[in-house]
């Protein structure tokens, strides 16, 4: 398995390896990978004919210093994990000096008002920092393709928002979520929770169940207050957010309009590990 820490390297062997028939599929992480990522390699490998991962934890999207300390760093068992989807798999494992050359921050992007919903309201300065590292990672790989989990929907819209923007030739394909069979979306913060509090974060994925359910008859503002009631009743969970959207623009939905799509997000912390989760509603 061939495994590249310095990008130059890994920009020669690609050059080397490739022609005009080629094409990459590439997947993005910060490792302390789970089922969902190995799901987002298969999906690579069956569709291209090079796949690379890199596995980089980018510090400026980080607005939480403590959270960036104590995101899991598992490089060796992550390797493992990648030989199980193909040994033929290329890693990219940067140091933050090969990809920030000393001036470690953000650009700063318009993703058309996307950047400002949600994750954006709570993790100042976070899109800015994915936008960065997702431009500079698809500017050194060239992929044809991308993948990205749905479990980070606001995310994948404004990667899809900056590619567009930059005109970069990379299709950015949304993947379904992995979940635990109590229905916990999989994220690599989960390593971070003790058994019982992974038992309990069912309660996210079952509210967000119901509130699909809800969706057909009631208001969104009545859906917010019951999720609301629900986690105020449980002592062991602080809902950050809860909120329904227009799929493509983020904005909340006021009221229902029968031509759009719509989604439920939510954020909730357990313990001080934040998770977020998103059911698609109709
Ligand atoms: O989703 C993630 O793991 C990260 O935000 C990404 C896309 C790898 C950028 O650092």
């Amino acid at each position: 398995m061939l495994i590249f820490n310095n990008q130059n390297e890994l920009v020669a062997h690609l050059a080397s390896v490739s022609n005009t028939a080629t094409t990459i599929g590439f997947v993005p992480t910060m490792g302390a990978l789970h089922q969902g990522h190995l799901s987002l390699l298969s999906e690579a490998v069956a569709n291209n004919s090079i796949v690379l991962i890199s596995i980089f934890v980018n510090p400026t999207q980080f607005n939480n210093p403590e959270d960036l300390a104590k995101y899991p760093r598992t490089l060796e068992a992550d390797i493992e994990k990648i030989k199980t989807v193909s040994d033929k798999i290329i890693v990219y494992a940067p140091s933050v000096e090969d990809i920030y050359k000393g001036n470690t921050v953000s650009q700063s992007f318009d993703f058309d008002g996307l950047e400002f919903q949600m994750e954006g309201q709570f993790r100042p300065g976070h899109f800015d920092g994915v936008g960065t590292i997702v431009k500079r990672l698809f500017e050194i790989v060239k992929p044809t393709n991308a993948y990205f989990g749905e479990k980070d929907f606001q995310q994948l819209q404004i990667v899809k928002k900056m590619v567009e923007k930059a005109k970069m030739p990379v299709n950015v394909i949304g993947c379904p979520i992995y979940r635990e069979t109590n229905g916990l979306a999989m994220s690599s913060r989960n390593e971070r929770l003790s058994d019982s509090e992974k038992k309990e974060a069912a309660i996210i994925y079952k509210t967000l169940s119901q509130a699909k359910k809800l969706f057909a008859k009631q208001s969104t503002n009545e859906i917010t207050q019951w999720v609301k009631k629900t986690f105020n009743q449980n002592p062991n969970f602080t809902l950050e957010y809860f909120q329904i959207a227009d799929e493509a623009t983020l904005m909340p939905c006021v009221r229902k309009n029968k031509s759009k799509k719509y989604r439920a997000f939510i954020a909730v912390f357990v313990n001080n590990v934040r998770l977020i989760d998103t059911i698609s509603l109709n």
